[in-house]
């Protein structure tokens, strides 16, 4: 099968190291070998971390629009609008679309979805919350016998590694997210990281999937960390309290409340011992009640670990009629009752 790659940065070059060093295993789950036959990027003359050269390498995407023998999509470059109506171009085609892109898809998600579904194409997106924790196929497959309450986490790698590392190093504010930005977590700009919206959107994909309701993204109350001070954490942890910035939602009767902020936990909460870049997500099910799922929430390889598994899962299922989740009732979100600033 034939693949393109729309971005080769940190994610997208731990797709060609998944691919590769797991080879033979994800030919034998699908079927048949992998090529990477085009790989799209801003820049054709930069150097990669990885080996590119039986590819065919372009900043012209209308190569691959008249390719014929794409069988499946992978983006991992970002954007808005125009990846959106990159993406769309292929789900027309009847290609699989795979996307780690949740500043999109937060917002274009029903959109994306209605096309995939009118064109029997698939599009995943495990990659765009929690990164290699696989929390989507959770909600989506594993939890799907159960009417889900509430779901709250930890989403944001370089966040959550910035408060660690102030409160057990020590370390302040902006040397914690210059290492966070060295080691790939953050987004090439890390505004979206720190102010919160990043969580923001990983809140609203969860939500949509755990609620099976549309949710309007504009509707989300967020605050992030960039005001948070040293001094305020190491006089929290004085008083067994740690810091972190947590993504909540809640739906019943009346509604849905969702929120992204910064919150003071007890030391021995659950969510306080999840360290630096990791994530975790609590869902409680009304018939399994509470579950807990924790890992890797930013890095290349291991948010490659979701990408690749998408694209081994929707070859895997391709020829079955299997729709894209496309909810059909809109939850509107209730003022927040919280007290954060
Ligand atoms: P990087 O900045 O490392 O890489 C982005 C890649 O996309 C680069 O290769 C860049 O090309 C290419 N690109 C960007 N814009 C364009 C464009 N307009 N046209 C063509 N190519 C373009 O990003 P990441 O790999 O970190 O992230 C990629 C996506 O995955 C983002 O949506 C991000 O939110 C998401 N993500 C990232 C995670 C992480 O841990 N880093 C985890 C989960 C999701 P060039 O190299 O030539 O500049
Ligand atoms: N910048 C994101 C984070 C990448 O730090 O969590 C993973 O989505």
């Amino acid at each position: 099968m034939n693949l393109a790659i729309l971005g080769m940065g940190t994610v997208g070059c731990g797709v060609v190291e998944v691919l590769l060093m797991n080879k033979s295993k994800i030919s034998g789950l699908m079927g048949e070998d992998v090529t990477i036959s085009h790989v799209f990027v801003n820049n054709i003359d930069k150097e990669r971390d990885v080996d590119l050269t039986d590819v065919k390498l372009t900043d012209d995407i209308t190569d691959l629009y008249g390719a014929d023998d794409i069988d499946a999509v992978i983006e991992v470059m970002g954007g808005m609008e125009d990846t959106r109506d990159i993406l769309k171009k292929f789900l027309e085609k009847g290609i699989h679309v795979i996307s780690a892109n949740k500043d999109m898809l937060a917002k274009y998600i029903d959109e994306l979805t209605e096309v995939a579904n009118e064109n029997d194409a698939r599009l995943l997106y495990e990659a765009s919350v929690a990164g290699g924790i696989p929390i989507l196929h959770a909600i989506e497959h594993g939890l799907n016998a159960n009417e889900i309450h509430k779901v709250m986490g930890i989403l944001n790698g370089t966040t959550n590694y910035i408060l660690t590392k102030m409160t057990n190093d020590g370390w302040d504010y902006e040397k914690a997210l210059k290492e966070s930005q060295d080691k790939g977590f953050a987004e090439a700009d890390p505004t979206n990281d720190v102010g919160g919206f990043d969580a923001q959107r990983k809140i609203v994909l969860l939500s949509r999937l755990a609620y099976d309701r549309k949710v309007d993204i504009d509707e989300v109350p967020v605050t992030g960390i960039n005001n948070v001070e040293l001094k305020d954490i190491e006089t929290a942890k004085k008083e067994g309290l740690i810091l972190k910035l947590v993504g909540k939602s809640e739906f019943d009767d009346q509604g849905l409340s969702v929120e992204v902020a910064p919150v003071f936990l007890p030391s021995d909460h659950q969510l306080s011992s999840v360290g630096y870049e990791k994530n975790a997500v609590y869902v409680n099910g009304n018939a399994v009640g509470e579950t807990m799922f924790y890992g890797p929430g930013a890095g290349g390889k291991e948010t490659a670990s979701a990408v690749v598994s998408d694209l081994i899962n929707c070859w895997r299922n391709a020829g079955r009629k299997q729709f894209n989740l496309t909810p059909q009732q809109t939850a509107s979100v209730k003022p927040s009752q919280s007290n954060h600033k």
